[in-house]
Parts: C-alpha cells; sequence; structure tokens
C-alpha cells in the first residue's frame, strides 16, 4: 500500500474508463429500439389478454390489443413484430391443414396490423407447430416416425404466398427443412411477390431454452409431451460447422436475412457466422433466456433491467444486426423514459 510502489507502464487502459463520457466515447456497441423485434402471441375473438405463466409481463392478445400494441412499440422506435398465433385445439389437426386456410388467424392479424400501423415491419413464422396436434414443425412421413422433408417445403411455400398475400413483410421459416428458402423463394417470385424478403431460421438448434415458447402456442400441450423431440431437423447444439453449413445453404437458396437462434448461449455462432456472411444477421433471444432472467429476478437474485440490457448488448456485439426478443418493448420504454 504504499505511495512510492509505481509500476512503469506505458499502457493503462483504465485511462479511458475515467469518467462517463470517456467510457461514452469509446463505447464500441449499442443497442437501440430499430434493431429489436417484438416477438407477439395472437389469439382469436375479443377476449382480455391471456397472460403466459412462464413468461411473466407476456400476454397473448386478441387482434384489437394487438392492434394497440402495435401502436406503441412502432411510437417508441421498435422496428418489427414477430406474429405467433395460438389456436384453439379444435382447429389443430395431424396434418395442420388450417395453416392453408386463407382467413386463418395470423393472415387476419397480419392485414389488421399493415393496415393499422403500415409502417411497422411484420414478420410471421412459417412452420406448422401452431397448427399440428403433436406440435411438430411439419408433416409426418408414411410411419409417423419422422417429418416428411419434402411434402412439409410444399406446404411451406403455400403458406408463405397466403402471408405475402395478406402483406406480410418478411416470412420466417422456423422449420428446419432442407430446400425450403429456395422452394419458398421460388413460390413468391412465381406469384408475383419478388419483394417479400425470407429470414431464415438458420442455425436453429434442438434446444431445451424453447420451453416457454411451447406454452404459449400450446405447440407442447397439445402432444401431452412436455420435451417434444425436434431433433431430426433442428441442429445438433454440440455442432458448429454444421451450423455453417446450414447458413451457407441459406444464403445460396436467396434467404435476405439469416438467423442465429437460441441467442445467448450460442454468442460464438453469431459471430462466425457474422465473419462468414455479408447479409444481414437477425439472433432470436428465445422464451427460456427470458424466462432466466424474469425468474432469477423475480426471486431478487439478478437485477433485471441490469442482465436485460447486458444480454441484449452481448448479443449485438456477437454480431447480430437484430435481435427478436420478448424484452423489446420495455427495452424501449426505458430509454424514452
Ligand atoms: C416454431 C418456433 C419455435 C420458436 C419459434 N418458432 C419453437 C420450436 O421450434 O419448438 C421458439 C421461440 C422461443 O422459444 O421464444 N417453429
Amino acid at each position: 500500500m504504499s505511495e512510492s510502489y509505481k509500476l512503469d507502464l506505458t499502457r493503462r487502459p483504465r485511462r479511458m474508463r475515467r469518467t462517463a463520457s470517456l467510457r461514452a466515447l469509446a463505447c464500441e456497441t449499442e443497442v437501440l429500439p430499430q434493431h429489436l423485434i417484438q416477438p407477439v402471441f395472437v389469439i382469436d375473438g375479443e377476449c382480455a389478454p391471456e397472460p403466459i405463466g412462464s413468461m411473466p409481463g407476456v400476454s397473448r392478445l386478441s387482434i384489437p390489443d394487438l392492434i394497440e400494441e402495435c401502436r406503441e412499440l412502432q411510437a417508441l422506435g421498435i422496428s418489427g413484430v414477430a406474429l405467433f398465433p395460438k389456436l384453439e385445439d379444435r382447429l389443430k389437426s395431424d396434418d395442420g391443414r388450417e395453416a392453408l386456410n386463407p382467413d386463418t388467424l395470423v393472415l387476419r392479424a397480419i392485414r389488421a396490423i399493415k393496415t393499422a400501423v403500415p409502417e411497422l415491419t411484420v414478420i410471421t413464422d412459417l412452420a406448422l407447430d401452431p397448427y399440428t396436434v403433436h406440435g411438430h414443425d411439419g408433416l409426418w412421413d408414411a410411419g409417423a416416425q419422422d417429418l416428411a422433408n419434402d411434402a412439409t417445403v410444399e406446404v411451406l411455400a403455400e403458406m408463405a404466398v397466403l402471408a405475402a398475400e395478406a402483406g406480410v413483410d418478411m416470412v420466417a421459416p422456423s422449420d428446419m427443412m432442407d430446400g425450403r428458402v429456395g422452394a419458398i423463394r421460388s413460390a413468391l417470385d412465381g406469384n408475383g411477390f419478388e419483394k417479400t424478403a425470407i429470414m431464415a431460421y438458420s442455425a436453429k438448434f434442438a434446444s431445451a431454452f424453447y420451453g416457454p415458447f411451447r406454452d404459449a402456442v400450446g405447440s407442447a400441450s397439445s402432444a401431452g409431451t412436455h420435451h417434444l423431440d425436434k431433433r431430426t431437423y433442428q441442429l445438433n447444439p454440440a455442432n458448429r460447422r454444421e451450423a455453417l453449413v446450414e447458413v451457407a445453404l441459406d444464403e445460396e437458396e436467396g434467404a435476405d436475412v439469416l438467423m442465429v437462434k437460441p441467442a445467448g448461449p450460442y454468442l460464438d455462432i453469431i459471430r462466425e457466422v457474422r465473419e462468414e456472411t455479408e447479409l444481414p444477421l437477425a439472433a432470436y433471444q428465445v422464451s427460456g433466456e427470458y424466462a432466466q432472467i424474469m425468474a432469477a429476478a423475480e426471486r431478487g437474485w439478478l437485477d433485471l433491467e441490469r442482465c436485460r440490457d447486458e444480454s441484449l448488448l452481448a448479443i449485438r456485439r456477437a454480431g447480430a444486426d437484430m435481435i427478436l426478443t420478448y424484452f423489446a418493448k420495455a427495452y424501449a420504454e426505458k430509454l424514452h423514459s
């Protein structure tokens, strides 16, 4: 502790951390509302919002409430919403045929948002999980042991055209079938929708962090199984080279935006994809990443705002241009307060 003890240092990195304004000048990464996309759950009818137990602060909304929410998100500077329908059980079937009903819930929601809040980017998932009784993202093959790749892609391409007709800005295939991005691109182009963009869930891992989402859309409970095994189509969490192969294929097939999902536990993948491609890159901070921060904060174990902000900053620092996050609205509200 003596005053006379002096290191002979030329470089003292702490000099640039001394004051708030020096730290601001040296700051390398920022998270703005414009970088964020709010995932939203939509339900049919004129009912009250339905809170989702495993996602405190998130509710399923009727279309009128969703419109109100979209107005608020737009006013806060959030760039987009990603829509997820929660269907009544009676509309679910083995082949998910409700997905191709031209008046299905999600298509009505797209039309309503694009009419009321046209500047807000609307993204819709392409996958069959909200529509199937088993909760899988596609159609069973003959033996009902695995998903039928090409038959599923045919349905996804039709869903894409319906969503484009409804006015969606981007379709987001989240199914992980082979060849779907190319098939969706040609279906869109063939029907005059060359302006509709594709945000490809390119490196989507078979993650346990999707649990709360499956409560939200009822894709777990309807099958009676809480841990749906999607490992024949989603990526093995152990594999990074395989993720890069998927990303390269989606780029070749015409994706406009690539995505890594989940985000926080896969920051290494985000960084690698960022270095492999020049396309815009999205990362999805999924339901389980949200739930773990919320749960720990509720117990007083973590500071909600600081952990939320740090989690988003880390995803941007890893190289994501845009983030799908259930924190989008709360984050923007804090910036404006
Ligand atoms: C469905 C889909 C899932 C998510 C987005 N789209 C779940 C799944 O693959 O089972 C998860 C999102 C989240 O956990 O927040 N294709």
